[in-house]
């Protein structure tokens, strides 16, 4: 291989690990962690509230984005939530869903 055609192979395999490991997936993460702070208005920090609104740190992803998308259909009823779930793409549901699933339900103390 030529000095050139070594360089311009390394240089594609680095913007592959670019696009796909270093800058996609914590890019991705960030969108949701960004989009779940602003859940943490009503549902507490880390989706862990106190009083009234229910909270939503640690539950089961399925039932978590199952409700998502029945707020964003209309399908199921709610006050607040079909406003806000009116603008999510389709697959944001999941996402915040697992995101809010990950968090610890208790405040982890040190
Ligand atoms: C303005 C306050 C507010 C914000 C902001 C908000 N929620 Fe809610 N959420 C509510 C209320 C109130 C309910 C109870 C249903 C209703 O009346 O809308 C609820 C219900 C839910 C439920 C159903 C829980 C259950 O057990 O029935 C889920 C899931 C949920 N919210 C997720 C989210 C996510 C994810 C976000 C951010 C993308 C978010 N909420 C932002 C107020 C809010």
């Amino acid at each position: 291989m030529t000095l050139a055609g070594a360089r311009a192979a390394l240089v594609a395999a680095i913007a592959t690990w670019l696009a796909t490991d270093a800058v996609g997936q914590p890019a991705a993460r960030l969108e949701i962690s960004l989009k779940a702070a602003s859940c943490n208005a009503c549902h507490g920090p880390g989706g862990r509230s106190e009083a009234g609104i229910p909270p939503l740190a640690g539950r089961p992803a399925k039932e978590l984005s199952a409700a998502l998308v029945g707020f964003k259909t209309g399908s199921r009823p709610a006050y607040v939530m079909q406003q806000h779930a009116k603008g999510y793409r389709d697959d944001e549901p999941v996402a915040i869903a697992e995101y809010f699933a990950a968090q610890p339900p208790e405040r982890v103390r040190k």
